[in-house]
């Protein structure tokens, strides 16, 4: 083979060999803090990126981010019951031979070749179903508000950077599956790893140690992870590179809108 007509090996990305889900978390861990995660890089700009030791947190602030994350995993948690990305849905023709076919899937699971004719489904009803992982906040974080009610607090309303980020979930998932699944990524994993620390510290600063339902999980919490990461990585297999550049170019996004969030904490 002469070296005009040899290929040029593929640029490899950090991660992919162990597949998607691995690329996602490369992303992740870069965009923390070295005082936050030792595989972190960036730069503290944000009161909330500074050490967890170091936090002051009120019970007030605390409540407000309870109340918003409440609400980003009611909206996720919605979005994801109501099957797949339903509203993007988008009428296929399958063209064979002898007859045409219509069906109407969600844009998420299609895909076409350039003349509109259906070389495959990303998304078969086994790899999809992100319902009923185990991971699901919303009902915990219920059962914790309702705590802290019982203990005389004042429920707050969702304020401003929930609501954004709710708005911006419910935006993704009607046109952007592809970032939508990375905030699914971020959202949970994030959660099961910082946030678990972060609700740690903060039990034994301002709650007694109370240790709340939002940080308890029904069943091996390393095994619904894996199974998620398996699911994560099944679906990204059937799509192409620009895809996944586009779905991890939105890691910074899911940062800016949970990174605000948690500065509630502090407030
Ligand atoms: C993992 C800390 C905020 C996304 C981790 C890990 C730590 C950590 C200690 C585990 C690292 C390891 O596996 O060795 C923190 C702290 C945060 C914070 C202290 C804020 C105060 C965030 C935010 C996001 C995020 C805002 C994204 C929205 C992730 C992801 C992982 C991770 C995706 C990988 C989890 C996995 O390996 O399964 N974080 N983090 N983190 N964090 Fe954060």
């Amino acid at each position: 083979v002469s070296a005009t007509t040899a290929e040029k090996p593929r640029k490899r990305y950090p991660g992919e060999a162990k597949g998607f889900v691995e690329e996602m978390r490369f992303v992740a861990m870069k965009l923390h803090t070295k005082e936050q995660a030792k595989e972190g890089e960036k730069e503290v700009k944000q009161p909330e990126e500074r050490p967890v030791q170091r936090w002051e947190p009120s019970v007030d602030g605390y409540l407000k981010f309870l109340v918003d994350s409440k609400l980003v995993y009611d909206t996720l948690e919605g979005i994801i019951d109501k099957a797949p990305f339903p509203s993007c849905g988008v009428t296929v023709v399958l063209l064979s031979a002898k007859s045409s076919f219509f069906f109407r899937f969600p844009a998420s699971v299609v895909r076409s070749n350039e003349k509109n004719k259906v070389i495959s489904l990303m998304w078969s009803a086994s790899d999809a179903e992100f319902r009923d992982t185990g991971l699901e906040r919303s009902e915990k974080l219920a059962k914790d508000l309702q705590w802290f009610k019982e203990q005389g607090y004042t429920i707050p309303e969702p304020s401003s950077p929930g609501v954004t980020y709710a708005e911006y979930l419910k935006e993704l998932s009607e046109k952007d599956p592809q970032a939508f699944i990375c905030h699914f990524y971020n959202i949970y994993f994030a959660h099961s790893a910082g946030g678990r620390m972060i609700g740690k510290k903060v039990a034994e600063k301002i709650l007694d140690k109370k240790e709340l339902e939002f940080y308890k999980w029904d069943g091996d919490l390393s095994q619904l992870l894996q199974n998620v990461r398996d699911k994560l990585n099944k679906v990204a297999e059937s799509w192409t590179r620009e895809e996944k550049n586009h779905c991890l170019e939105e890691t910074e996004k899911s940062f800016k809108y949970s990174g605000d969030i948690l500065r509630l904490i502090l407030s």
